[in-house]
């Protein structure tokens, strides 16, 4: 028997857009599967909404699943039935009568954007088409959590934005709590607030992503972060530089602010950016900056200390 999953141990609040990145086999998606029991753990206890799922019977089982979504990398669709169809399909199984029914399906379609498309069937949707009708779905029996494996895997990168998008404004707007897994950091970016790091069945790091992001502990994090960071590298630090080289975090406003240029013209120091870049994640800005200071030992100290007490992250590479 393979172990899949070992000592995990993880809670997600409500409200929140929890992320769990691994690479292949790290068991993201048994991990997810857990979750509404469509896996059952060999031991511990799942609980979900104040539910302990792990020990409901078969019937309140399938009742509280109704309360947890799930959408898929390859959507999972009924081939044979129209987006409107696939979208009453959760509601029928619940024996919703035909009137509520109707109504509740074309709220879903405003809502995933796709009411000029409930007649049609999924051959006839692109991939972030079908993901939508995926997410209509899964959303139809008011849901309180949905759980995302791989929802933007097999989706070009402007549809993935449109799809992440749409899981964002569900998040914020209908206050769904969202459990996503995938293998690309830049989804971590872009919507998630917390982020847990997956690999060889355990959780190897885990956190608010900014900080995850900024300070990656685990190397297997590290190689996450380096897919998407534009983080200047240790190149420069081994290049001879006459003065000291400092490489700077800027995060939320003081991004924007031109702190650096105050700090340095208290003293007779000057400075030179040797590479810089402004990224955002989810709704904060961020920046890093490798900056080389000429000026006196005295004058760097207190431009360091300065910096410092800004708030502002710096590491003196030499
Ligand atoms: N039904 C199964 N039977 C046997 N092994 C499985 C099954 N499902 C997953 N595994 C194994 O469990 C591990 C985790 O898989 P999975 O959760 O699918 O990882 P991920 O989603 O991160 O790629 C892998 O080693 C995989 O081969
Ligand atoms: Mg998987």
């Amino acid at each position: 028997m393979t172990e899949a999953l070992t000592d995990i141990e993880l809670t997600v609040e409500k409200g929140d857009i929890f992320g769990v990145i691994g690479h292949s086999g790290a068991g993201k998606s048994t991990l997810l599967r857990c979750v509404n029991l469509l896996e059952r753990p060999t031991s511990g206890k799942v609980v979900v909404n104040g539910k302990e799922m792990t020990a409901l019977r078969e019937k309140e089982l399938q009742q509280e699943r109704r309360r947890i979504g799930m959408i898929f990398q390859h959507f999972n669709l009924l081939s044979t039935a129209t987006v409107t169809d696939n979208i009453a399909f959760p509601l029928k199984l619940a024996k919703w009568r035909a009137p509520q029914i109707k109504e509740r399906v074309d709220e879903l379609l405003e809502l995933v954007g796709l009411r000029d498309h409930a007649a049609k069937y999924p051959s006839q949707l692109s991939g972030g088409q079908k993901q939508r009708v995926g997410i209509a779905r899964a959303l139809a029996t008011n849901p309180d959590v949905l759980l995302c494996d791989e929802a933007t895997s097999a989706l070009d990168p402007q549809t993935t934005q449109s799809i992440l998008q749409l899981l964002q404004d569900i998040n914020e707007k209908l206050g769904i709590t969202i459990l996503l897994i995938t293998h690309e950091m830049h989804v971590i970016r872009s919507i998630c607030n917390r982020v847990a790091v997956m690999d060889g069945g355990r959780i190897v790091e885990r956190g608010d992503v900014l900080d995850v992001f900024l300070k990656p502990q685990h190397p297997v994090t590290r190689e996450f972060v380096g897919q998407v960071s534009e983080r200047p590298d240790g190149g420069f630090a081994s290049a001879r530089h006459d003065g000291t080289v400092l490489r700077i975090q800027f995060v939320g406003e003081s991004t924007y602010e031109p702190v650096l240029y105050e700090v340095v013209r208290e003293t007779d120091a000057t400075f030179a950016i040797l590479q810089g870049t402004v990224s955002r994640m989810k709704n904060t800005p961020y920046g890093q900056l490798l900056v080389e200071l000429r000026g006196t030992s005295g004058d760097t100290d207190r431009i360091v200390r300065r910096l410092r007490e800004r708030g502002v992250d710096v590491e003196v590479m030499s």
